[in-house]
């Protein structure tokens, strides 16, 4: 199919476990995602999904609820989260991590605060794609570093950036790390092996520390593959710290748990000067959860997949059917819909709380994914589409009578 086309036909089939999601929990509980609005509001803007979490992961936390085991964790002999997230690599994503490399941390905001600490100075140039998860902008920009956007063009064909006198650019703004966040939340672009080839071989002539946050590689659309920035090749498995988790693909994102494999030998010596009390403490909850994803999840994964994929056309299908251009792309990966509103009625120079006040709708505001840059995301809006087909028809039904 040419790229950016329209698939036409139905969706693929939603699983029943998806097929309807229960509102009055979501409300009464204490997630931020529905708890936090006025009840007339449907919430589609955080980035946790309507959904439970798989069997495996639910069960793991009763039979540690159940022993009220709730203490500060302890395992004899190897971490398992690290174990499980070396097997996954290796069976699902094709990339072997180190053994020893491997850190246990609470989150990735966490991993990305640490890693910019001890591996760029105050002033250093970080670059990062434009728009970008929020938080990572807030905290670069708060260490004293500065943020160097890469930003993602919009074409025909689909999201992508520029690698024209990348080296020559990143050199002049004074790049010390890279931030590259693959699959790319908000535009749900899976980076070809030909672009990150391009990223490794500017961090290897401009000797870069590239910190590569891999969180949506389970949540990736056929034909697309995921390919880890640290398999490339030695040099570049070398001066790369991939950070993941099980929160995103399998909903757990409350429980707090994380990983990072640290590649660069002088930001693991770094790390191990560090006292093992500032690196924060998953709880057993999170640990166990995590393992049980990673380890016994994949088939509702599957499920979940082919839910997310039957969802995403309907966003695709009802943005082409829209009497105004939104710019929309369907994501490759992750349940992000990035659209832009510049060609609707509304003027507002916050369009989601325009949304939100006038159809009843909570999306992302668009501006906060280029917040401290130069670059102009205001007219955007990130929808979250990981919820049922019905409560997601009721979605942009209400959108598109804006
Ligand atoms: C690209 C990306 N990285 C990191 C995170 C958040 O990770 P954590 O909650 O572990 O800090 C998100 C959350 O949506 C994300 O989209």
């Amino acid at each position: 199919m040419t790229p950016g086309a329209v698939p036409t036909g139905s969706p693929p089939p939603v699983d029943t476990r998806f097929a309807a999601i229960d509102q009055r929990r979501l409300r009464s509980g204490y997630g931020v995602k529905w708890g936090s609005l006025a009840p007339d509001v449907i919430g589609a803007w955080v980035a946790d999904m309507d959904f439970g979490v798989p069997p495996a992961v639910r069960e793991s936390i009763l039979r540690v609820t159940g022993r009220e085991d709730f203490g500060y964790p302890f395992w004899p002999g190897a971490d398992p989260v690290v174990e499980a997230f070396q097997d996954r690599m290796a069976a699902r994503h094709g990339w072997q991590p180190e053994p020893g490399r491997t850190r246990v941390f609470t989150d990735l905001i966490q991993v990305l605060q640490v890693m910019v600490e001890h591996a760029t100075a105050p002033g250093d140039g970080i670059a990062v794609h434009v728009p970008c998860y929020p938080p990572f902008l807030a905290s670069i920009a708060r260490s004293g570093r500065r943020i160097v956007p890469l930003p993602m063009l919009w074409s025909e064909s689909g999201w992508g950036f520029s690698t024209d006198d990348l080296v020559d650019r990143l050199h002049r703004a004074g790049c010390r790390m890279l931030v590259l966040v693959n699959p790319h939340n908000p535009t749900g672009r899976v980076f070809t092996r030909d672009e990150l080839t391009a990223l490794a071989m500017a961090a290897d002539a401009l000797d870069l520390v590239v910190l590569a946050d891999e969180i949506h590689a389970d949540l990736v659309f056929a034909p697309h593959r995921h390919v880890p920035f640290a398999s490339l090749g030695a040099s570049t498995a070398a001066r790369t710290i991939t950070a993941t988790s099980a929160t995103k693909a399998f909903n757990i994102a409350g429980l707090r748990c994380a990983v990072a494999h640290v590649g660069p030998d002088h930001v693991q010596d770094r790390l191990a000067r560090a006292p093992l009390d500032y690196f924060g403490t998953p709880s057993i909850l999170s640990r166990v959860a995590t393992v049980a994803a990673w380890r016994e999840s994949d088939g509702w994964l599957d499920d979940l997949l082919r839910t997310l994929d039957h969802n995403r056309l309907l966003v695709q299908q009802w943005a082409a059917g829209l009497p105004w251009d939104l710019r929309h792309h369907a994501p490759q990966a992750t349940y992000l819909s990035w659209l832009d509103l510049s060609a609707t009625p509304i003027r507002d120079p916050e369009p989601a709380a325009h949304l939100e006040r006038t159809v009843a709708v909570k999306l992302s505001e668009g501006a906060e994914f280029a917040q401290a840059t130069p670059v102009d995301t205001g007219s955007f809006v990130r929808l979250n589409f990981a919820t049922s087909p019905a409560n997601l028809h009721e979605i942009l039904a209400r959108i598109a009578a804006l």
